[in-house]
């Protein structure tokens, strides 16, 4: 199976790198974009193909659209031919606005992250019932694959799985800073703090129990627990995901 990606940024490079730590034939995919140097350089370092996006031809591919949102009319105009299968990670771009600029075969909108790279992404898709097996097909190799029923709930996967890891980073961030707060030195901080992650991503499963698991009656935990509900952090957090979704509806 032929795979192009047109763009060479994070996601592309992630979305690459996945796929080659899962065993993928590289010499099968091809990387696509406007800058030869760029081009070239994730392609020597993923060992992979490259092509200029002037006047290429995505007949008989399957497609990943990695590039930004409001470049899809430009580069839309760049390319020629019918791709097998189109695969859109654009936030914000509808099947149908992708139907009217990029012609394909059958087309899927997927919304993955930038975990991608150590093969732990999550990726919500929709789209075309037909290109869903291949769809999962290149999107396992990235991580867990959700089949999802509209392009709203990719908007709001966009909103938890897409944009979720700066939410996460945000907050892992403060809690290394209340460590320094109290005392620690920040390269301790830091090292508790993402072995705190380790733990909380081992204890997946147990999600939504865990917080009742650690706090007990009268203890530290519900001291900070009280204090982060006071100051209203659980309604911030959810504003935040709901200002995502909805700014995806904007773009
Ligand atoms: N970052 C994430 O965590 C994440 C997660 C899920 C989905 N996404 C989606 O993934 C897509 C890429 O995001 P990213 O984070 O990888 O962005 P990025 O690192 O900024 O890369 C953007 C890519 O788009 C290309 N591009 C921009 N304008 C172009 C144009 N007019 N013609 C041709 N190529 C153009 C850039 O090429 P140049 O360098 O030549 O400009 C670059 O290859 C976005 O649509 C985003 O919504 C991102």
């Amino acid at each position: 199976m032929k795979v192009s990606i047109i763009g060479y940024g994070e996601m592309a490079k992630a979305i690459l790198l996945g796929m080659k730590n899962s065993g993928w034939n590289m010499q099968e995919v091809e990387v696509v974009g406007r800058d030869e140097n760029k081009l070239k350089k994730l392609a020597n370092e993923i060992g992979c193909k490259y092509n200029l996006i002037d006047g290429y031809d995505i007949s008989k591919k399957v497609v990943i659209l990695a590039i930004k949102p409001y470049a899809l009319q430009e580069v839309s105009m760049r390319i020629k031919g019918e791709a097998e299968v189109l695969i859109s990670i654009l936030a914000g771009k509808p099947l149908i606005e992708l139907q009217k600029y990029i012609k394909a075969k059958s087309y899927i909108r997927a919304m993955p992250n930038i975990a991608a790279k150590y093969g732990a992404s999550t990726t919500a898709i929709t789209g075309d019932i037909e290109a869903k097996e291949i769809a999962f097909e290149i999107l396992s190799k990235i991580g867990d694959v959700i089949w999802l029923n509209s392009d709203d709930e990719i908007d709001m996967a966009t909103a938890i799985i897409g944009s979720g890891p700066a939410f996460l980073a945000i907050i892992a961030e403060a809690i290394s800073d209340g460590g320094v707060y109290i005392g620690l030195k920040r390269e301790v901080a830091n090292k508790l703090t993402q072995g705190l992650f380790k733990s909380f991503a081992a204890l997946k499963e147990e999600f939504p129990e865990i917080k009742n698991k650690v706090m007990s009656p009268k203890g530290t935990t519900a001291e900070g627990i009280y204090e982060l509900e006071k100051e209203g952090v659980r309604g911030k957090i959810i504003k935040g995901v709901v200002k995502t979704y909805e700014k995806s509806k904007k773009i």
